[in-house]
Parts: structure tokens; sequence; C-alpha cells
């Protein structure tokens, strides 16, 4: 029996496949390289003994979709595809709604045909939008301010229908700020044209590639004056995933949302000193003004991932900036 992991061939997706493999699963991938490089599924198979099988499809496509479940034995699967980036799905809201929806839709349609029931889904923290109490539980109010924030909002909405009517077990995992990268090296964040995320900025600086950063308000109320955000080694979350699939498999039913984040909070500061410790030089920088649409201060409550998937983050902000400045200073271009 194998896994599908849609998206796998990106950021997340395949440093969750590594794991998948280290834990004993054969793995399934299934991308369209819209944001990804077939270089992260050669680095992929090259960590896993080229067990990592790696099917070029789109989701949106149905019968290529059925034909992966027709031609591989698979019962369970993580649903990582979809477009990410919060300004673009303003411009471009259908791009977003058609492309995230359908595939949600388009992946529960094949496993039902499939008679696979069990499915771990990438949400979101930005569900929360900025909480009214933190650290923030899964219990609390969600709602979007993006488009890309309506599509985890909707997905959500429609696998616990899903899950009522046709009997899927999910797991929604609401993923806090991933950073970081594979310890060898050779797989990592590799973000297309001018990244928008903190941690791919410092990284471009640090490595030359951009001149300094800019940092988006020093006036929040937070003991530095910058807002604060709950970072998360990609390793750590790829473990979450396969925490859950082994909760799934040991009989949690329903659809359940939960958190994967550390519980720590740190400050664009405190961000911009550990990955300065991290490379050995100062990271050059700007304060300018707030970026539109930002929270002040989020982190997770993570009591509830560690109850229902026995799963806790082991890796600090240092273990953090050191894998991600490690790729990044041997693929200073990424995969290109
Ligand atoms: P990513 O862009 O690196 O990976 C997504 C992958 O899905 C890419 O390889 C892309 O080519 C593929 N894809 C997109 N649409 C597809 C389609 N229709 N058919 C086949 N493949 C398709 O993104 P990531 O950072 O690895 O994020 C993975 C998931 O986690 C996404 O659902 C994202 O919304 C969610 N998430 C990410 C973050 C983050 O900060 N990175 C935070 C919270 C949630
Ligand atoms: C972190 C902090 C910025 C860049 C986004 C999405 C969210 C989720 C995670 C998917 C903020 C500051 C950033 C820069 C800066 N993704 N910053 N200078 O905003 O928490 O969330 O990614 O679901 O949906 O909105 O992450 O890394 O963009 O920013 O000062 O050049 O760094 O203002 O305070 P964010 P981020």
């Amino acid at each position: 029996m194998a896994v599908l992991v849609t998206g796998g061939a990106g950021y997340i997706g395949s440093h969750t496949a590594v794991a998948l493999h280290e834990a004993g699963r054969d793995v399934v991938v299934i991308d369209n390289f819209a944001n990804s490089s077939r270089k992260a599924t050669d680095a992929v198979r090259a960590l896993t003994a080229d067990s990592v099988v790696v099917v070029e499809a789109d989701l949106l496509d149905g019968e290529a979709l059925a034909e992966v479940f027709a031609d591989h034995d698979i019962d369970e699967v993580i649903h990582f595809a979809a477009h990410k980036a919060v300004g673009e799905s303003v411009q471009k809201p259908l791009d977003y709604y058609r492309n995230n929806l359908g595939s949600t839709i388009g992946l529960v349609d094949a496993m039902v045909g499939a008679g696979v029931s069990r499915l771990v889904f990438s949400s979101s923290c930005t569900v929360y939008g900025q909480p009214d109490e933190i650290p923030v539980v899964e219990t609390a109010p969600t709602g979007a301010e993006s488009p890309y924030g309506w599509t985890k909002y909707m997905s959500e909405q429609i696998l616990r229908d899903a899950a009522a009517a046709l009997d899927l077990d999910v797991v929604s995992l609401r993923y806090f700020n991933p950073v970081g990268a594979h310890e060898s090296g050779t797989l990592g964040e590799d973000p297309n044209g001018i990244p928008n995320n903190l941690v791919p900025v410092v990284m471009q600086v640090a490595v030359g590639r951009l001149e300094k950063l800019m940092v988006f308000g020093d006036d929040y109320d937070t003991p530095d004056g910058t807002a604060i955000r709950d970072y998360i080694h990609v390793v750590d979350l790829a473990e979450g995933h396969v925490a859950a699939l082994d909760a799934l498999a040991n009989g949690l039913a329903g659809c359940t949302a939960i958190n994967l984040g550390t519980g720590v909070g740190s400050s664009v500061l405190e961000v911009i000193g550990a990955a300065a410790d991290a490379v050995g030089a100062a990271i050059p920088y700007e304060i300018v003004d707030r970026r539109a649409g930002d929270i002040e201060q989020i982190y997770a409550r993570t009591e509830y991932a560690a109850e229902v998937l026995g799963w806790r983050s082991e890796r600090d902000l240092a273990a953090m900036m050191r894998d991600h400045w490690n790729w990044q200073r041997k693929n200073p271009n990424g995969f290109h």
C-alpha cells in the first residue's frame, strides 16, 4: 500500500515524502510542477533510495487522477497541492478558487471512487486572522482575509461535509510558518522570483541575491515592536504529517483540525538575529512601513497536536536557521 502525496514536489511535500519513506511507507507523488522543479523530486528520490514514484499530472484532470488510483495501491492521501501566494490570490482570485477548490473536490471524488478514506489536508493558521487570544486554540473563530485564505477556509468546510456524508476520515493540519530545510542541504525552499516570506528573503540577503531586508513595521505592540510568528522547522512539520496518517490508521475518525506549530512566538528582529548567528554575518535591514494585511502576532497552542497525534516539534529557531542557511549556501539559486 502507498501514500499519495499531491504537490509532493513542493517545499513541504518534498520534505514530507522523505519523512514518509523514513517511516516505512511507500510514496507516490503527483505534481504538475506549476511551482516546483523536477530537481526537487530528483533530490527526494536520491534521499529515498529511488523509491518514491513521481507522476506528472494536474489534479484538475480527473481522468489522470483516477488513473493514478487505478495504477497504484493507494490507501492514504496527503493533499498539499495548491497555489499559495496571498498577494497573487488577490489579483487572480478565480485561478485560486479554481485550482485550490477544484483540486480538493476532484481529489475527494477520486478517493471515493477508489474506496480510499484517509486524508490529511494542508490548511493554514491564516484561517485564524488576528486571534483575540494567543496562543491560538483550534476552537477559535475562523475566517479569511484573502482569496487564498478563503480557499483554505472553504476546503476545510468541504472536507467536513464530505467526511460526514462520504465516510471519509480527515485531518486538516493548520500550519504556522514553515522554514528550514532538510539537513542534507539537498532539499529546501525555492521561491519563484522575489520571495514574499521573511526567511527566504533573509537568506537571499545573506547569500547576496538581495541587498537588504525590509522590516515591515517596528511599531507593533510587541516587546521589540516587530511582528511575532510561530516559525516551525519543515522537517518537524513533515513528521507531523506522518503522525496524522498514523492517527487516522489507528482509528481517528471524522474531520479534525489540528495546529502544527511550536508554541513559540519569534519577532522579526529575533529571526534576523538567529539568522545572523547561523550565517556568521550581519543581515542588513531597514525598517519600513507595516505591510498591508499583516497581523501583529500569532503562535499556536500545541496541546491538541500532542494529545491527538502524539506529536510535538523538536527543532528550535537556531536549527531552523542553520538548516535553511545550509541549503541556501549550497544552492544559492535554489534548484535553478
Ligand atoms: P509549494 O508551492 O512549494 O508546493 C505546492 C505544490 O503543488 C507545487 O509543487 C505545485 O507545483 C503543486 N500544484 C499546485 N497546483 C497543482 C495542481 N492543480 N495539480 C498538481 N500539482 C499542483 O507550497 P508549499 O509551501 O509546499 O505548501 C504546501 C501546502 O501547504 C499548500 O497547500 C499551502 O497552501 C499550504 N501551506 C503552506 C504554508 C507555507 O508558508 N509554505 C503555510 C500554510 C499552509
Ligand atoms: C512573517 C513576518 C512580515 C517579509 C504568510 C501567509 C500565510 C502563511 C504563511 C500560508 C511578518 C515580516 C516579511 C519581509 C518582513 N502561508 N516580513 N519583511 O505574513 O506570517 O504569513 O505565510 O498559508 O497565509 O500570509 O509570513 O513570512 O510573509 O512574514 O518584515 O520581507 O515577517 O511583515 O511580520 P506571514 P511572512
